[in-house]
């Protein structure tokens, strides 16, 4: 498997292409929409604000490294979710892509649900009060503690992800004098990542339980047997940062396809079906991601015409979208240390933060665009690559990027659609201390999770 290999699949990062910035953009200092959070834009001295507050000030106020947050983009995208799915289909917010109490706040106020794949998520959850009937909980390897947690609590619903767990979650739901909705996530053979996808007859990997070999239909009928249980329907996530439908359409076919089995075997016809998260956002200028009601409008119309075809009822659909609601809304702003231009190679521009604040440049491969926010400038455009200040030569923030040649140590950057896996996947190696995240709206900045501080990580340390 190749270095950069995707952990959903190896695809992922072949098929990023190499050289991505073949050519500067034709303004250096202008900031495109694709990839910036929805309010942002340079005031007249040329200084990127976001929610009305420049970033110089929030560099002053709160120190760099730190991820900003754009509150008015994030409600907007999340009601755009919930909106294109109306009355009908449940939008979970995929709480792995990031998760605090802000945002299961501003979640609950806007109308969403909520997927949680840890007990101290659904903890994250619960404290926050998100009523935990929206809450699904996902996982392959749930502890017992967890289960009863999550049981315990009342949560909508828990995606049963082996044989083990079916027995396990009605045993304690029972034990609990419970009956807990349940659905089974099943592997549809179909492995989807940015344009491509393929379908294959199995899935080699740790998720679900595969539909090939009647594995998924046995799982359906030890869990409708179950007095703890109640089966409302069966869930499948094919893959992430996917623009193209057709890996959704396979899926649906397959997931169908099931439903329909268990009408003929068992005469119920489940009611519910999920077809995961996964939607692609742009990271560069060259990503085109879909909007919400196009891709609403597309799910629903595959399912429906999958259904009227097995003639069965359409059943209610829901969806889990993270990177797509949390992504382009936030931004990492770090500030320039060290400029090394190295003679006929590269230049080197180092920050603040890197691998322990952004993991997935090193992880995946992953492409980010970079601009410069503290001013604007007229030098010509100078292909660099943005660096961390880590003790590791694949301590990469952007690979390959276009700064102005007068950029100097102090100088602010930024990189953006940094929301989603960036500070739920950020590490404190060389004990680095993870950044805060500042929310922004309307002419004001809050911390929302403050900066770690070197009395954090000593408290760990017992000595
Ligand atoms: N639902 C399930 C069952 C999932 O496993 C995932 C992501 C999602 C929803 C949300 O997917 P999204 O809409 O955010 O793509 N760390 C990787 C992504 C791993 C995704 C894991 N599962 C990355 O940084 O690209």
């Amino acid at each position: 498997m190749s270095r950069s290999a995707h952990p959903a699949g190896p695809r992922h990062a072949d098929v990023l292409s190499e050289g991505h910035y073949a050519a500067p953009p034709a303004d250096l200092n202008s900031l495109d929409p694709k990839v910036w959070a929805q309010t942002v834009t340079r005031d007249a001295d040329g200084v990127v604000t976001v929610g009305g507050v420049p970033v110089t000030r929030l560099a002053e106020e709160f120190g760099t490294p730190a991820y900003v947050l754009d509150e008015a983009d994030f409600r907007a995208r999340a009601r755009a979710w919930r909106t294109a799915f109306g009355q009908d289909a449940d939008v979970f917010y995929a709480g792995k892509a990031f998760l605090s109490r802000a945002v299961v706040r501003w979640l609950a106020e806007e109308g969403l649900n909520l997927d949680v794949c840890s007990g101290t998520e659904l903890a994250t959850a619960l404290s926050a009060g998100m009523p935990a009937d929206r809450i699904a909980f996902h996982g392959n390897n749930k502890s017992a503690a967890e289960i009863e947690r999550a049981v315990g609590a009342g949560v909508g619903r828990i995606v049963l992800d082996s044989f083990q767990e079916i027995v396990r979650v009605a045993h304690i739901a029972q034990s609990l004098g419970k009956r807990q909705r349940v659905q089974i996530r099943v592997t549809v053979g179909v492995e989807a990542h940015t344009h491509e996808f393929i379908a294959t007859a199995h899935e080699d990997q740790k998720f679900g339980i595969p539909l090939a070999g009647g594995q998924a239909a046995e799982a359906v009928r030890r869990a409708l047997k179950l007095d703890g249980l109640e089966l409302i329907g069966i869930h499948s996530h094919i893959g992430s940062q996917i623009f193209d439908m057709s890996g959704f359409e396979v899926a649906a076919h397959r997931v169908v396809g099931l439903l329909r089995e268990i009408r003929d075997e068992h005469g119920v016809e489940l009611p519910e079906i999920d077809l995961g998260g996964g939607l692609g956002i742009a990271y560069t200028s060259d990503d085109d991601p879909r909007e919400p009601h196009e891709i609403a409008k597309a799910l629903s119309e595959i399912v429906t015409r999958e259904c009227e075809a097995a003639r069965l009822r359409t059943p209610r659909i829901s969806v889990e979208p993270g990177r797509a609601i949390v992504g382009p809304t936030a931004f990492t702003l770090y500030e320039v240390g060290t400029i090394k231009p190295l003679e006929g190679l590269r230049t080197y521009v180092s920050v603040d933060g890197g691998m322990s604040d952004n993991i997935r440049t090193a992880l995946y491969d992953a492409e980010y665009s970079v601009a410069l926010v503290s001013r604007t400038s007229d030098a010509e455009p100078l292909l660099v690559r943005v660096v961390g200040k880590h003790c590791e030569s694949g301590d990469i923030v952007v690979k390959d990027a276009f700064l102005p040649a007068d950029l100097a140590p102090g100088d602010l950057i930024a990189v953006p659609a940094t929301g989603a896996y960036c500070r739920s996947m950020a590490s404190n190696y060389n004990h680095a201390l993870r950044p805060p995240v500042l929310a922004v709206r309307d002419g004001a900045a809050r911390v929302v999770v403050r900066r770690e501080t070197e009395d954090d990580l000593l408290r760990l340390d017992v000595g």
